[in-house]
């Protein structure tokens, strides 16, 4: 069963948009991970001012096996920079369950297949 872990960041206003930038420099550094499914940097809009970095991991081994090691990769501080973030808090959830678009109509493919 997949584990979603949510790092919850507490970026003051002014920082946002260094963060955001920052997460942009380092696109593409967890998606060969073993057992990495899925990322998504989610700006607040209402209801909270927190950011969060869902990820979704095959397992807590692999997710743990990523924190232990390669993480570091993607959170190496550019020459002593302070960090945006004045605050984070890990999430972790299990999908209980889940569902994506139905293929429907005419002429739909499955995502991956051509034509
Ligand atoms: C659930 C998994 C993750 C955990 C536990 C985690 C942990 C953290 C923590 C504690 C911070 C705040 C400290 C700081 O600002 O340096 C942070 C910020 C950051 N993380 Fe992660 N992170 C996760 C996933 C990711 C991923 C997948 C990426 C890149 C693709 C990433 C890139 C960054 C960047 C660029 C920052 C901003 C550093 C800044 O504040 O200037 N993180 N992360």
């Amino acid at each position: 069963m997949s584990v979603v872990k949510i790092n919850v960041l507490t970026v003051p206003a002014e920082q946002r948009e260094v963060l955001e930038k920052r997460f942009a420099a380092r696109a593409g550094l967890v998606e060969g991970e073993d057992g990495f499914e899925w990322f998504e940097l989610l700006r607040p809009v209402a209801g909270t001012d927190t950011y969060l970095v869902y990820t979704r991991w095959r397992s807590e081994a692999d997710f743990e096996n990523w924190m232990n090691g390669r993480m570091r990769e993607a959170h190496q501080g550019g020459g002593g920079q302070r960090p945006a973030a004045a605050g984070a808090e890990l999430w972790s959830f299990e999908v209980v369950q889940q569902a994506g678009p139905a293929a429907s109509g005419e002429g739909a493919t499955a995502p991956g297949t051509a034509g």
